[in-house]
């Protein structure tokens, strides 16, 4: 049986692909490899924790020889690396951190996997999953293509550039077979309340302020989180070996509107006048370096493997608020911290 090692499978994006994996394909055994950050969270696991080809491990990938001795013991076939510092905002207060889990913890995976794989490259295949922030800001017009030149701004995206590099690195430098994917930003389910769409969900059920930075005109390409995962299920069994592909919605929202939309859903679902809850937007001091607009031209994922979006925006946005609104629990939990201890002592002796 393929063993492959999932790497952030607590997160909001790992969780998704986690489960599509162990669901649509028994003939794999996945072992999620997760450290439990504050982003972490076996709840977004539940349904499948106790799944034959399912196996939870508790680890740091900024840990080099833990990480050799997992490969050592796993001896996993491939390894699909989503585990990273996520939240730009996050960067700018802490970069180091940023350098230590995305650009030292998948060199620390780039080696265990080289050191395993050696002499049967054709069979074995490391993924990572990257970010369309790496290519920078666009203008009012053009979309990124594969062929974009990196210009990262933020450290997160700089961290992000530089772990891409280092894969591609390893696949000229040892002949290591690797696949790179850059997406663009995902909403859906199990999304950390810290970022845009689920902040502005919480909030507004709350009634609390919702903070737009400056002016609210920055743009950014929204998909569904199920479609990211179907896309890296697809390029995982499909790309050949160094390909890189964009992913991405075709779906540019204005922060201001995709708010107010929003807040006219949520609005209609709560039951209150419309109107309430737009009145709860607050313009707060700008994101530094915030990059202005981000669009995917995913076309080479769409003619050379045949993947498009599932659902509309519409559908998906639905389906999330519907999903807020029915876990409320989750929330609590994840905005509590409760979880992070509840579940580091479950998984003590791991
Ligand atoms: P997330 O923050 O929700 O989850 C990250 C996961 O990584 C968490 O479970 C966390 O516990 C784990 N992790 C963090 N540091 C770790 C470490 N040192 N060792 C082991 N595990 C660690 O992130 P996400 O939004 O699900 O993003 C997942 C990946 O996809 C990231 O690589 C991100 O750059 C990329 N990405 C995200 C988006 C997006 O819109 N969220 C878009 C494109 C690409
Ligand atoms: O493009 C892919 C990237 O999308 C991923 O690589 C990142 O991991 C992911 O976090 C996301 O980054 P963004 O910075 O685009 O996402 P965020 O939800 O933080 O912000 C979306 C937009 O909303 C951005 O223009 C900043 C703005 N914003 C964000 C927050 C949290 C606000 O106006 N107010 C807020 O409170």
């Amino acid at each position: 049986m393929k063993k492959i090692i999932i790497t952030g499978g607590a997160g909001f994006i790992g969780s998704h692909v986690v489960r599509r994996f162990v669901t649509q394909h028994p003939e794999y055994h996945i072992i999620n490899l997760d450290k439990l950050t504050y982003a972490g969270n076996l709840a977004n696991l539940k349904d499948i924790e106790g799944a034959p080809n399912y196996e939870f491990v508790k680890g740091d990938i900024v840990d080099a020889a833990f990480i050799d001795q997992l490969f050592a013991d796993k001896q996993p076939d491939a390894v699909i690396h989503l585990a990273a510092e996520s939240h730009v905002d996050r960067s700018i207060t802490n970069p180091t951190e940023f350098v230590m889990t995305n650009v030292i913890g998948t060199v620390n995976l780039l080696n265990a996997a080289r050191n395993l794989w050696k002499g049967r490259y054709d069979s074995t295949r490391f993924y990572h999953v990257s970010t369309d922030e790496v290519y920078g800001t666009l203008g009012e017009d053009g979309m990124f293509t594969e062929e974009t030149a990196y210009d990262p701004h933020s450290p997160y995206s700089a961290s992000k550039a530089s772990s891409d590099h280092f894969v591609r690195a390893y696949q000229d430098t040892y002949g290591m077979d690797t696949v790179i994917s850059n997406c663009s930003n995902n909403y859906g389910s199990y999304h950390f309340p810290e970022k845009l769409i689920p902040l502005a969900i919480h909030n507004i059920k709350q009634m609390k302020s919702i903070p737009v930075y400056g002016k609210g005109e920055n743009v950014r390409d929204w998909l569904w989180v199920e479609d990211h995962a179907r896309a890296i299920e697809l390029i995982f069994h499909k790309a050949k070996s160094g390909a890189t592909y964009n992913i991405g919605g075709h779906n540019e929202w204005k922060n201001i509107d995709l708010i107010q939309l929003l807040c006219s859903i949520l609005d209609k679902k709560l039951g209150r006048a419309e109107g309430t809850s737009a009145g709860l937007i607050t313009y707060v001091t700008d994101r530094a370096g915030h990059d202005l607009r981000y669009a995917i031209d995913a076309t080479k994922l769409k003619t050379e493997l045949g993947w498009v979006p599932s659902i509309t925006f519409e559908e998906g946005l639905e389906k999330t608020v519907d999903w807020y609104l029915a876990n409320q629990e989750w929330l609590d939990d994840v905005t509590s911290g409760h979880y992070q201890q509840y579940y580091s002592e479950q998984y003590a002796d791991r």
